[in-house]
C-alpha cells in the first residue's frame, strides 16, 4: 500500500521562532531541541493539526511539539503528558506562563484520557509493546470529540537504509545513553498501522514526511469522522 503522496502543506513555525518560545529551557535542553528540529520534521507536521481545540500530546517529552503546535495557533490549548518526571519539569520550567499550556507527569497506558479535539503521540508509539499501543490507541478513539484527530507521527520501516540507520541512532540514544525512557522497540509499518488505525473503526491517511531526511518520517491522520 502507498502513501499518499506528500502534500507538501507550506511550514508556518520558525525554527529560531521556537528555540526563543522555549526560553526557559537550560542550555543542554536548547541544544537537545536544536538537533531534534534538524532531524525530525516537527514544523511540517503542525500544519496538519487543526488551528483551534483541546489537544492532548502523549509523550511530550520536554515540551518541544507542544510549544510549536501553540507557536502555529495560539487558540490550541494543550496538555503534554510524559513518563519522565525530568522531562515534565523541563517543559514547566521551558514554558512557563505561557497560557494554555499545561504539563503531567504520567504513563499513557494508565492515564484517565479526558475527551479531546485531537490526541497526537510524535516517535512515542514505537517505545511501547504493541498490545499497549493498541489499547492506547482504542482510548485516544473513544476520548476523541465528535470531528476530533487521532494524529501520529512515526517512523516507517521503509525505506530500508532509513529504518536500518534511525534503528541504530534509538538503540544509541535509549539503550546506551539513555536519553528516553524504554527498553525495546516495538515499529509497525505503514501498511499495518492504517490497518490498526482502520481496524479501530477510524478513518485513516498517511503522509511521507521523510524527503530530505536520513529517517524514514511519517504521519498518520486519522478520525471517527472523516479526515479532511
Ligand atoms: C523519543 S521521545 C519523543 C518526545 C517528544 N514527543 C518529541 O518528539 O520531542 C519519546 C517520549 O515518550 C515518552 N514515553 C515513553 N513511554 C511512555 C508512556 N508509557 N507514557 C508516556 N510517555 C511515554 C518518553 O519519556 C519520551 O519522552
Amino acid at each position: 500500500m502507498r502513501a499518499a503522496p506528500d502534500p507538501l502543506r507550506p511550514v508556518r513555525v520558525e525554527k529560531r521562532a521556537v528555540i526563543r518560545f522555549l526560553r526557559g529551557a537550560g542550555p543542554m535542553t536548547k541544544a537537545y531541541l536544536r538537533i531534534k528540529l534538524r532531524i525530525c520534521p516537527l514544523l511540517r507536521a503542525e500544519a496538519y493539526f487543526p488551528d483551534r481545540g483541546e489537544f492532548v500530546d502523549l509523550g511530550c517529552g520536554n515540551g518541544l511539539f507542544p510549544a510549536i503546535l501553540k507557536l502555529g495557533a495560539p487558540d490550541r490549548r494543550i496538555l503534554g503528558l510524559d513518563l519522565d518526571e525530568r522531562k515534565i519539569a523541563s517543559a514547566r520550567k521551558a514554558l512557563a506562563g505561557v497560557p494554555g499550556l499545561d504539563f503531567r507527569a504520567g504513563d499513557a497506558a494508565a492515564f484517565d484520557f479526558p475527551p479531546a479535539d485531537v490526541y497526537s503521540l510524535v516517535d512515542v508509539l514505537y517505545l511501547l509493546s504493541f498490545d499497549t499501543q493498541d489499547a492506547v490507541l482504542a482510548k485516544c478513539r473513544d476520548a476523541l470529540r465528535p470531528g476530533g484527530r487521532l494524529i501520529i507521527k512515526e517512523m516507517d520501516t521503509r525505506p530500508g537504509w532509513k529504518y536500518l540507520w534511525n534503528f541504530i541512532q534509538e538503540t544509541i540514544a535509549v539503550k546506551i545513553v539513555g536519553l528516553t525512557l524504554g527498553r525495546r522497540f516495538y515499529f509497525r509499518g505503514r501498511r499495518d498501522t492504517l490497518s490498526r488505525l482502520r481496524s479501530l473503526g477510524l478513518e485513516a491517511s498517511a503522509v511521507r514526511l521523510d524527503r530530505g531526511y536520513a529517517y524514514p518520517h511519517i504521519l498518520y491522520l486519522a478520525g471517527k469522522d472523516g479526515i479532511k
